[in-house]
């Protein structure tokens, strides 16, 4: 599991290991439910699960299970809807972003196009819907359809504010909110509810996944600029290219002078680095401490996520908890 550097405490290889026998177990789930009748879903669900994804939201959903005691079938059953979920927002947020590559290989919509994938990203939406109504568990439901609707209502909003330079820290917060934490956060509850945890720790646990959340995609759009694209498995750059202001860039933009600002405006204006080349944006970065900034305010909500993971009894899988913080922030995919 490539996770990065190695985290303070307890190693990705080390939290791995505690949930290794339950992930075997959700890759068979998602196996077994990923067959249709119609042969293009098939070959996309097993060319989607042999992609190399991190599964992180599976392993969250199962920490946060395994926090309250042993597992049962449900835990794994959510930990699979969690990732379905998950692949079907990638699938289609590829067709949106026109992206080309994906875990390091060409996106479902450059191998099969945009109908066909939208198609597939519907059916394991409805197969994550289908395998979570076994639960017969309504608040479970009504957790995962509100959380599918704010994803979706996320990536509306992202698309609204496509090419625009004027994006505030405030706009960006409320959409990864949407588009990554309230995942992160179900993953906790899921896990919790499925442990029957009660209300107060299930919200808890959510609080400190949200935290969470909000680090991991700070340090996504952070990885976009710094990372390079055989680590990352998709290219690097993009998020401007596709008209994306995220904060690292919203941060250089508050100091930045009318040139600076003009070779922004340049390449969102163009949707390609023709003119203006990814070197001369990254210099308008490190000049205004850009990813430094950001960086910081992705520790900042990875530390409020420790300390609320820090008021659980201790066990293997709360230092687990705390440990995924550390490898979120020093991660280089
Ligand atoms: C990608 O998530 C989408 C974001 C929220 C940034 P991951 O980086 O967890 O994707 P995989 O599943 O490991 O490919
Ligand atoms: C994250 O958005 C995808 C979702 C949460 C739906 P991005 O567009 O930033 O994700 P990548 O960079 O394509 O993985
Ligand atoms: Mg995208
Ligand atoms: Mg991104």
């Amino acid at each position: 599991m490539a996770f990065g550097k190695i985290g303070q405490t307890l190693s990705a290889l080390e939290i791995f290991d505690l949930v290794r026998a339950d992930l075997a177990k959700v890759e068979r789930e998602i196996g077994l439910e990923s067959v249709a009748s119609v042969e293009a879903i098939n070959y996309i669900n097993q060319y989607l699960q042999s992609g190399g994804g991190k599964r992180l939201r599976p392993i969250l959903v199962l920490l946060s299970g395994r926090l309250f005691g042993e597992v049962n079938p449900g835990l794994i059953r959510m930990a699979a809807v969690v990732e379905m979920i998950h692949t079907a927002t990638l699938v289609h947020d590829d067709v949106i972003d026109l992206a080309k590559t994906r875990r390091g290989r060409p996106s479902i919509n450059v191998v099969w196009g945009n109908h066909t994938s939208v198609l597939a990203g519907d059916w394991l939406y409805m197969q994550a819907f289908q395998i979570a109504l076994r639960e017969r568990n309504f608040p479970t439901l009504d957790l995962l359809i509100n959380l599918t609707q704010m994803m979706v209502e996320g990536e509306l909003l992202q698309l609204e504010r496509v090419g625009r330079i004027g994006v505030t820290e405030a706009d960006y917060m409320e959409l990864i909110d949407r588009k990554t934490a309230s995942l992160f956060s179900a993953c906790a509850r899921l896990g919790a509810i499925s442990a029957g945890a009660g209300e107060a720790v299930e919200a808890r646990l959510g609080e400190y996944a949200w935290n969470l959340g909000i680090a991991f995609q700070l340090v996504d759009d952070i990885l976009d600029f710094t990372s390079r694209e055989k680590i990352l498995g998709k290219p690097v750059g993009n998020d401007l290219r596709e008209g994306k202001v995220t904060l690292p860039l919203i941060y250089a933009l508050d100091t930045a002078d009318a040139e600076e600002r003009k070779l922004v405006e340049t390449v969102l204006a163009d949707g390609n680095y023709d003119q203006v080349p990814f070197s001369k944006i990254l210099h308008v970065l490190n000049r205004h401490r850009g990813i430094e900034r950001a960086q910081e305010r992705a520790e900042s909500f990875t530390e409020k996520a420790r300390a609320i993971i820090a008021e659980f009894p201790e066990s293997p899988y709360q230092r687990a908890l705390a440990a995924v913080t550390d490898l979120v922030t020093a991660r280089d995919r």
